[in-house]
């Protein structure tokens, strides 16, 4: 309870800090409902958002700090792809009894209702700390305002929230999607001018529609495809998952027989689509019939990129776990951390055909794929 007084004067200092500072991001509410699991050895992260991971313990009383234990809630978007797997075993390790936390983790099958539903008990559990990896980015403001109420810092990890008052959370951890979609445009843009490619006509796979991975990263194509005169002739979501990635590419090929470039907004997509390709009788790769771009790059997806499967592979770093705790101890130390923290990012490629892009007068080195590169990939 004393740590609960501290957090209620913390979140009151940071709202107050903030109000000064100005700082703000806008937006509305939105949608869906509900499961909940509890205990870090309780959750097996499955395939893609299915049901089975999460082994329900609704409304425990067993959160709030005691014995310097410290309690994390922990509302996990689901287990859609390799990314979110290692994204789970990154906040599992970290967020350890040996290292002195208990880690409520809840699985939401990439349903918001779930994660409504698991921050609510989160607050009734009286948790030290809510880190919430947002299905989408709309729909918060209500069970955030309840947080805050409760005097529970928020901490938001992945993807961004989009709320009317961003004091709602206390800070977010993450990567600059847009940036992303940004750095792997500019890299096709280069690499069409290098390989004299004069037609861009792409087949967009998106993620979870809603989900600032998805709204980042779509940003960036249809930006530069306006900039650059490229033809996007499908877009259709892919829900970040393989099964998913792979339909949706079955079915654009059917309807447009000039696709020359897939952009994938994850890997997982990238395979399904790739396994498409392939059994349409097309090929991939830098002397095939389609470009397959992918972000993530976790470890079968590099190797398939050093492969040349997939051409063009911008980085999403998913080992969160490390940096919500240092953001953790920051505030158990009563100072306030950075209200946004991006994470650095790499683009990684089968050639070395273009050796760095720009963004915004910002340049960033392009990485080609060694065995060496594959080898230190650590997810
Ligand atoms: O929010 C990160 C995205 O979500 C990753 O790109 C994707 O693989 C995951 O499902």
């Amino acid at each position: 309870m004393k740590k609960k007084i501290i957090s209620m004067l913390l979140v009151a200092c940071m709202g107050l800090s903030l109000v000064a500072c100005g700082g703000g991001n806008n937006k509305p509410a939105s949608n869906e409902g509900s499961t909940t699991e509890e205990g870090s050895e309780a959750t097996q992260p499955s395939d893609e958002g299915g049901s089975d991971e999460s082994a329900s313990n609704e409304g425990s009383d067993e959160g709030g700090s005691s014995d310097g234990v410290i309690t994390v809630g922990f509302s996990q978007v689901g287990a859609e792809s390799d990314w979110r797997t290692a994204n789970s075993e990154s906040m599992k390790s970290t967020f350890s009894e040996e290292n002195g936390y208990k880690l409520i983790f809840d699985d939401a099958q990439q349903k918001q209702e779930n994660q409504l539903t698991a921050i609510r008990n989160f607050i009734n559990q009286e948790v030290d700390y809510i880190v919430l990896a947002p299905t989408t980015e709309t729909g918060w403001d209500t069970v955030l305002q309840e947080a805050k109420d409760a005097g529970i810092p928020v901490i938001i990890v992945d993807r961004m929230v989009d709320v009317s008052d961003d004091t709602l959370y206390n800070c977010y951890v993450g990567g600059n999607f847009k940036l992303e979609g940004q750095k792997a445009c500019e890299w096709l843009k280069a690499y069409a001018d290098a390989k004299g490619i004069k037609e861009l006509n792409i087949a967009h796979i998106q993620g979870n529609i809603g989900a600032s991975a998805q709204i980042g990263r779509t940003e960036g194509l249809e930006e530069a495809a306006e900039k650059y005169g490229w033809n996007i002739v499908a877009q259709q979501s892919g829900e970040f998952t393989q099964a998913k990635g792979q339909e949706v590419m079955e079915s654009m090929l059917k309807s447009n027989d000039n696709i020359n470039v897939v952009y994938c907004e994850n890997d997982n997509e990238a395979f399904g689509a790739i396994d498409a390709i392939k059994a349409a009788g097309k090929t991939v790769g830098p002397d095939g019939d389609i470009l397959v771009m992918s972000f993530d790059t976790v470890k079968a997806g590099i190797e398939m990129t050093m492969a040349g499967d997939i051409i063009c592979n911008t980085e999403c770093n998913p080992l969160h776990g490390p940096r919500v705790e240092e953001l953790i101890k920051k505030m158990e130390a009563g100072e306030e951390p950075e209200k946004i923290a991006y994470v650095d990012e790499g683009i990684f490629t089968y050639g070395d055909e273009v050796a760095k892009v720009t963004v915004d007068g910002q340049d960033y080195d392009v990485t080609k794929v060694t065995q060496e590169v594959i080898d230190g990939r650590m997810y």
